[in-house]
């Protein structure tokens, strides 16, 4: 994490979203696994449908999305990075032979559709391409043009609903937090891969955008704001993780789950550096416990908090369960987190749904604020992800030196992970807290 997100304040009055979030959510299936042909980058790319060099003042979507994924969309170059020196050292102490050509590596660098499901013009040297996100074009490409618009005939032919918040956060995890079928697992980092982080609105927000939330596209879709994509994004991060923790990853071959489930600070930091004290939520771990990585669950359960005081200490339970059962057996952990996972799921519907007012929006920034003043956010990963959250919710608040400083003092704090301090966040969110 490096500097603060740049978008403008958005409006304080978050519309009420109603039905529309929940759009075309009878569980999508991911475009990896879609039953359509992928056509390919270059399909979309003409100048009079998506490759304009400026956005178009006339048309309801911009028509310059290629352009911008082209030259800005880091997506564009993730073929490319396999063939870099880092992809190849990575490879070689993996054993893996070519990173370009690898299965492990193309899953989240390219759009990695079986040989039979990719179209004449597909290249899968274009790296994570439209139809990466927006599913197999097979069929909606020649009528996802008709008018009227019409979602539903879109997404019944193919298109991946990434305009319904949750099934958009599932897509993004799926490669940058990682499903059963793709996992940057212990073995990748350890080969040098870079420790994999989300949350949906300050990627979103870092991503260059190729769609406008104006008038129109709020009639069409819904009012995509940051305070729901933050909010929708952590349940729904939270529900990917627990979902990890219920499957396949926990059968290692080596007999003990995957390492990157855990908490990567619990193993990595200089000995010198003895931080141990008991965790508020996991009271009953010994110290030199290995512990799991609960950071998104207890930033997730601070939020909820802030409208629903009883869902907050259920799943601040489940979390304790969690920690609780990793000390007896990894079939205890796999209810666990199937507990923990329905829960995520109720939050995220509950974020949906509701109104999110300025008031309720200044109840969440203190809730996350008090996490670290408490001691919450004691480990790395719960900290970046809380400071993002911070950012997403103070853009609601006016825009002063006084509150950039704090967020920049947040976010130089989360610079250099190996020498994160608690005890350092913790004296900015006071000053967060008297900012108020
Ligand atoms: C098919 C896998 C895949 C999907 C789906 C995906 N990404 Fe990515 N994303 C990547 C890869 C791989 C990179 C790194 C590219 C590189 O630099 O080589 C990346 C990079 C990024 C970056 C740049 C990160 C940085 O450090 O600046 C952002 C921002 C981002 N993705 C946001 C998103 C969002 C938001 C979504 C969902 C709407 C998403 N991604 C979906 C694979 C994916
Ligand atoms: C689970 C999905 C996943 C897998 C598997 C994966 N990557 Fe990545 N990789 C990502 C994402 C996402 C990023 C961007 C991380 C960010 O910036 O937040 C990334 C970033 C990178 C980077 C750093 C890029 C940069 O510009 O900083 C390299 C190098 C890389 N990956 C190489 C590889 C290689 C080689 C393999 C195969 C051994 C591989 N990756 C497998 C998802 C994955
Ligand atoms: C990393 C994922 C990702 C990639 C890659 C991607 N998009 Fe998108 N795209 C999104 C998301 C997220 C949205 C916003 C949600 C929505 O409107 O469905 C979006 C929205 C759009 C829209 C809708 C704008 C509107 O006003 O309704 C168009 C058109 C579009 N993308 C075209 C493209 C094209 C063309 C490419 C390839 C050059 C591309 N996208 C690549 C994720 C992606
Ligand atoms: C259970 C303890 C444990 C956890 C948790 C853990 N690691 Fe490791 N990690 C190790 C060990 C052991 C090594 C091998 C160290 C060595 O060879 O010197 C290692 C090696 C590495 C290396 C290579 C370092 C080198 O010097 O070559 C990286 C990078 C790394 N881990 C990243 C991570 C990330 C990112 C996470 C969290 C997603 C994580 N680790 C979680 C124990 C752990």
């Amino acid at each position: 994490v490096t500097g603060s997100k740049t978008a403008k304040v958005a409006c304080l009055l978050i519309l009420l979203t109603g039905g529309s979030l929940t759009r075309g959510s009878a569980a999508a299936v991911l475009p990896q696994d879609d039953a359509h042909m992928h056509m390919g980058v270059s399909t979309c790319a003409s100048s009079n449908c998506h490759a304009s060099s400026v956005p178009e003042e006339q048309s309801n979507v911009q028509q310059s999305e290629y352009t911008t994924w082209l030259f800005h969309d880091r997506h564009a170059k993730a073929f490319r990075t396999l063939e870099s020196d880092e992809s190849k050292q990575i490879a070689r102490k993996l054993g893996i032979g070519k990173p370009w050509q690898a299965p492990l590596c193309l899953n989240c660098h390219a759009d990695n559709v079986a040989i039979d499901r990719r179209g004449p013009e597909f290249q899968i040297s274009d790296g994570v391409g439209c139809e990466a996100c927006h599913g197999g074009s097979q069929l909606w490409l020649s009528r996802h043009t008709l008018t009227p618009y019409d979602a539903e005939r879109n997404h019944v032919d193919g298109m991946y609903p990434t305009d319904n918040l949750a099934e958009r956060t599932k897509l993004c995890a799926s490669c940058h937090v990682g499903n059963s079928q793709k996992f940057a697992t212990h073995e990748i980092m350890g080969a040098g891969h870079p420790r994999l982080g989300f949350e949906l609105d300050a990627f979103t927000q870092r991503q260059p955008a190729h769609y406008q939330v104006d008038g129109d596209y709020i009639a069409r879709k819904f009012n995509d704001t940051g305070v729901q994509r933050m909010l929708v994004g952590t349940a729904a991060t939270a529900q990917s993780m627990a979902s990890n923790l219920t499957g396949v990853l926990l059968d290692h071959e080596q007999g003990y789950p995957e390492i990157s489930l855990f908490d990567c600070y619990s193993c990595h930091h200089s000995l010198s550096d003895v931080r141990w004290q008991p965790r508020i939520n996991a009271p009953n771990l010994k110290p030199g416990t290995v512990i799991l990585n609960d950071g998104v669950f207890r930033v997730l359960a601070a939020l909820l908090g802030a409208i629903d005081r009883p869902a907050e200490v259920k799943l601040l339970r489940a979390i304790r369960q969690l920690h609780t059962a990793s000390q007896v057996s990894i079939a205890d952990v796999r209810e666990a987190a199937l507990a923990l996972g329905e829960q995520a799921e109720q939050a995220q519907s509950l974020f949906a749904q509701r109104n999110i007012d300025k008031g309720i929006i200044l109840k969440m920034l203190n809730r996350v604020v008090q996490l670290g003043i408490d001691g919450g956010l004691h480990d790395y990963i719960a900290a970046e992800h809380a400071v993002m959250c911070l950012d997403t919710l103070s853009q609601q608040l006016d825009e002063t030196p006084k509150l950039t400083q704090l967020l920049d003092q947040a976010y130089a704090l989360l610079a250099n992970d190996d020498d994160y301090s608690a005890q350092r966040l913790r004296m900015v969110m006071r000053k967060y807290a008297k900012y108020q």
